[in-house]
Formats: structure tokens, sequence, C-alpha cells
């Protein structure tokens, strides 16, 4: 079956309807497009549990700061499609921000209803340089469920913060949905997977490298016995290339999201940090 593209929310509506009617379970891959193989890892996930698939790709302008690169974000729905049909997805959903939010609207709160996760998870780690942003995403993803009504929703281990807050807007508003979890995906030297990556110089790419390094040897030092988060802290700092901005390094209890002083089983370790103009973000979970 080739895939379809559909632009218009009754479009999908329809379609749902009638799959709905046949007792399909239903996967929703929420993406922004660009796709890769982080991407690709997802889409073979929802094909693997779930009767039909739709993949969103949305570039949604509510989750981005006045001064980040929303307009320079890349946009490929050429290939996004090419990629999904060779995947074997049903649906493209690709709407336009005025499809989403209606036309006219000033896309504030002084405008738009927006979902507002606790204040303890967003105003920390990528949330705190970007306020305002899960908001946008929870926004948009709240949206997207109810266009959908997926059985499940596939979200990247990288975005592990969204992932987390992504969870528990779930559990906490009763949503009838799965959230399924699924690995990052890397390049062979380490390098995770993102759409922000053709952003990277040569020189910018390599030092980014540090960062999947700094991770992998706070690893062997956790399963070599040693959970002070100081002395975790200090030897990822001394890994990561000079010329990287660091924005954070953070151990966090990956079920409650406090910050944590001794790394135990279900620590996140987040870094985030500046290569050249570009913000990369990377994770192990312990
Ligand atoms: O992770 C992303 O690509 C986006 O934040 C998401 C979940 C598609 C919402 O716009």
């Amino acid at each position: 079956m080739k895939v379809q593209l559909l632009n218009k929310i009754l479009e999908v509506k329809e379609q749902i309807k009638d799959w709905k009617k046949e007792n399909y379970t239903i996967g929703l891959v929420p993406t922004m497009g660009a796709l890769h193989a982080g991407h690709a890892s997802l889409i073979k996930k929802a094909k693997e549990i779930s009767d039909k698939v739709v993949v969103s790709v949305f570039v949604n302008p509510i989750q981005f700061g006045p001064s980040e690169d929303f307009n320079k974000y890349p946009r490929k729905i050429d290939s996004d499609v090419e990629i999904c049909e060779s995947l074997g997805v049903d649906v493209v959903f690709n709407p336009a921000a005025e499809e989403m939010y209606g036309k006219n609207k000033n896309l504030s709160n002084n405008d738009l209803t927006f979902v507002c996760p606790p204040y303890n998870y967003v105003d920390c780690l990528c949330g705190k340089a970007r306020p305002g942003h899960f908001d946008g995403v929870a926004t948009v993803v709240l949206k997207l469920f109810n266009i959908v009504r997926p059985d499940y929703a596939f979200f990247g281990q990288k975005d592990a913060q969204q992932l987390f807050i992504l969870k528990n807007m779930v559990k906490d508003l009763n949503l009838d949905i799965t959230i399924v979890p699924c690995p990052i995906v890397r390049e062979e030297d380490g390098l995770a997977l993102s759409s922000r990556n053709v952003y990277l110089s040569m020189e910018e790419r390599k030092n980014a490298l540090s960062i999947s390094k700094a991770l992998r040897e706070i690893k062997k030092l956790y399963n070599d016995g040693i959970i002070d988060v100081k002395i975790l802290f200090d030897t990822a700092v001394s890994v990561l290339d000079k010329h990287l901005e660091l924005d954070y390094i953070e151990f966090r209890d990956f079920e409650t999201f406090q910050p944590l002083k001794e790394v135990r089983e279900n620590t996140l370790v987040a870094i985030a940090a500046k290569s050249g103009t570009t913000r990369l973000i990377d994770n192990e979970i312990l």
C-alpha cells in the first residue's frame, strides 16, 4: 500500500474512524521531519506492535523560542514521505501551522490554550535554556493524540526530558495511550543522531563526539562502582572538548526527576552543549 500524505485534520480523523471500525491498533510517531535512522527505528518499532502507523511531520512553531532555529530547521517533506513509504507507514500527517492552530491566532498563551507540565520537570535541563519549550511540546503532542487517537506513541530516549514529561502527561491526564520509549541511535563513532547534526561543520562534529565519549566514561566508572556525582561530573568535564560551550551535565532519578548526589539504578545522565552554534543533547540511563 502506498503511504497517504494528508494535510488536513479532518482527513486524518476520517481515516482513523475507518480503522477504529475495523478494530485496528494505531501507532503514532510524532516528528518534526528531516527523518533519519533514529526516526526510522521509531517507525520500525511502531510497525512491529501496531496494525496501522501514522507519522506526523510538523515543525511546531510554539516549541521554538524567538531566537531559536524555527525558520532554519530542515524541512524535507519529499524525502520524509519516501522514507515513510519504504518503511510501510500508512499515513504521513503534514499539517500547516494554520491547520493546527487556526488562522489569525497569536501563538502565545494570550490566545491559545496550552498544556503546562510541572515546573519541577521543565525548569531544569533543556527547559532552563528554552523557556516555554516543553509547554509547546506537550501542547502539540496532546493535539496530535486527540487527532490520531493512537494506542501507542513512540518517542526517542535521546530527548529524555521530553519523554519523561510526556509519560507523565499521559499519566496525569488519564490518556489511554501507551508511550513506547525507543533507544538512542548513534553513528558508528558514537554521535547521537539528530536532525540538527546537518548544521555541524567537520570540526564542530569532531568536537561534538566528546559528548558521547563523556557519557561512556561515566558509564564505565559507574560500572566500576563509582557513584559520587561530583567525581562523575568532573570526569565528564575533563573529557568534553574545550571548544564546546557546555550548558549542563545533570544526574536525575528517571522515575521522579529529582537531582541526585549519588548515582543509582535508573539514573538519567544528560549533557547539553553547543558545538559552534548548534545545541546538542545526549544522555545515558544507568
Ligand atoms: O521530538 C520532536 O521531534 C518534537 O518535540 C515532537 C515530539 C515531534 C513535538 O513537536
